[in-house]
């Protein structure tokens, strides 16, 4: 059994009721040392994220932070001081941040727009490289990243973990590995949730700050789109605008202008049609994946009502009418995981991420990966301002795409 298979029971662990027991006593609650060292660039809401669940995991420590704004940097500080008993350096610039000798892997969490300069940056280090969603706010800065990332020494993994939410694990075995369903025909996808937060400097609610909802929120739908429909998008239709929030919102004389609702429409070169239906002034959360193939219906869905619910309710279910049993199966990820972030899928990305610093193959998301889903969520903003639908194929011929696909 190597160390990353040994029992853990963290709830225990970090019980209060077991603060007595001595290190020269612990076995399950004994923690290796840390194999890797991070740097976190951007310490706002996901990159406070990423230090609390890193820190959790235990394979890896965060040695330094950095975020242009010093209140954001206060605030990360002081809450993992409070967990983690010991303050992060603190870099004074993003050159410092990327090129501190002493980190393995730089985690960039800045918001959207900023990824592009801070990625180019951080690739010079030569370190380990984790890449928030969306990877870009376009095409051809995402193009960009393609590329550099083709040509790098260590790996780039991008962060679209929704694939490691329990619902769509459960799903992508059942249909990709097991083969279930056969073959896929249909897939729909939806998501309802409340309005986007307050971030620092409302980048979010702007498009040319996010890339628009479609690509800033929704690129993690069409990762797992793609994913189950195994095959090259052809054609995008996508209706979709701004019915409720933020229509009164103005900052530096600019009205915000992100959609909060879409129906997208996506043709698949293997014939597989797939629709993804946003809407985003629902009172709470609630995912629905539907998968159809020739041998039966997958259901996964996921529901997270804070005002009652403690973690997410999950299940999946597999429908096979007469030609074989139907299976409905719960699912919940460990407590303490589940409300680690993102209901576990988080800590699920940073598994694979340990797992690709140790030398092993993930299922975790490549730079080429995240740029299809910005290709398909480009062409569904495209679609919705236009009211036409967008052939694949002319957005690649547009944006020169063929040397990186
Ligand atoms: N994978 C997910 O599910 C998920 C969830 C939330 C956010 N995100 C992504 O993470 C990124 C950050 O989102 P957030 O919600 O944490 O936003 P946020 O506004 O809460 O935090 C962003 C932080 O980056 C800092 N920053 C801005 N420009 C910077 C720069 N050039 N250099 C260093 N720091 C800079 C800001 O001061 C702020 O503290 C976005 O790309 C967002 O799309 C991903």
């Amino acid at each position: 059994m190597n160390s990353n298979d040994k029992p853990r029971l963290r709830f225990f662990e970090n019980s209060p009721s077991q603060r007595h027991i001595q290190p020269s006593d612990q076995y399950i609650y004994a923690h290796e040392e840390p194999s890797y060292a991070l740097g976190v660039i951007g310490t706002g809401t996901i990159g406070q994220e990423h230090m609390r669940v890193a820190t959790m995991l235990g394979r890896a420590r965060v040695h330094g932070v950095y975020d242009s704004q010093a209140e954001s940097l206060d605030v990360a500080i002081g809450g993992f001081e409070a967990y983690a008993g010991k303050a992060p350096v603190r870099y004074d610039s993003l050159e410092a941040a990327c090129n501190d000798p002493e980190t393995d892997a730089l985690f960039v969490c800045t918001p959207n727009y900023t990824h592009i300069d801070v990625f180019e940056v951080a690739a010079k280090s030569g370190k380990a490289i984790f890449l928030e969603k969306p990877m870009a706010t376009t095409i051809d800065d995402a193009k960009r990243i393609v590329e550099v990332a083709n040509d790098y020494a260590s790996f780039v993994q991008v962060g679209l973990q929704y694939r490691y939410k329990a619902p769509y694990v459960e799903a992508r075995h059942e249909v990709l590995e097991r083969h279930s369903l056969g073959d896929v025909r249909m897939i729909s996808m939806s998501e309802y949730r409340p309005p986007f937060l307050d971030k620092v400097g409302q980048w979010n609610k702007f498009a040319r700050y996010s890339g628009g909802t479609l690509v800033e929120k929704c690129c993690h739908y069409f990762d797992l789109l793609n994913l189950f429909a195994g095959a090259r998008p052809e054609r995008v239709f996508a209706s979709g605008g701004q019915a409720v929030n933020f229509r009164d919102f103005v900052k530096d004389g600019k009205n915000a202008d992100i959609d909060d609702h879409a129906f997208v429409i996506v043709d698949y070169n293997n014939g597989v049609r797939a629709s993804f239906t946003l809407n985003m002034f629902a009172p709470h959360f609630y995912e629905e994946l539907v998968v159809s193939g020739v041998g039966g219906r997958l259901v996964a869905s996921e529901s997270f009502n804070f005002y009652e619910d403690e973690i997410a309710r999950s299940s999946v279910a597999i429908e096979h009418g007469e030609s074989a049993a139907t299976r409905r199966i719960d699912l919940a990820y460990a407590k303490d995981i589940d409300q680690s972030g993102h209901h576990g899928a988080t800590f699920y990305e940073h598994v694979a991420f340990m797992d690709h610093l140790d030398g092993k193959s993930t299922d975790a998301a490549t730079p080429l990966q995240g740029l299809w889903s910005i290709v398909v969520a480009a062409a569904a903003q495209e679609s919705v301002d236009s009211g036409q639908a967008i052939r694949i194929d002319d957005l690649i011929g547009r944006h020169s795409l063929d040397t990186v696909l």
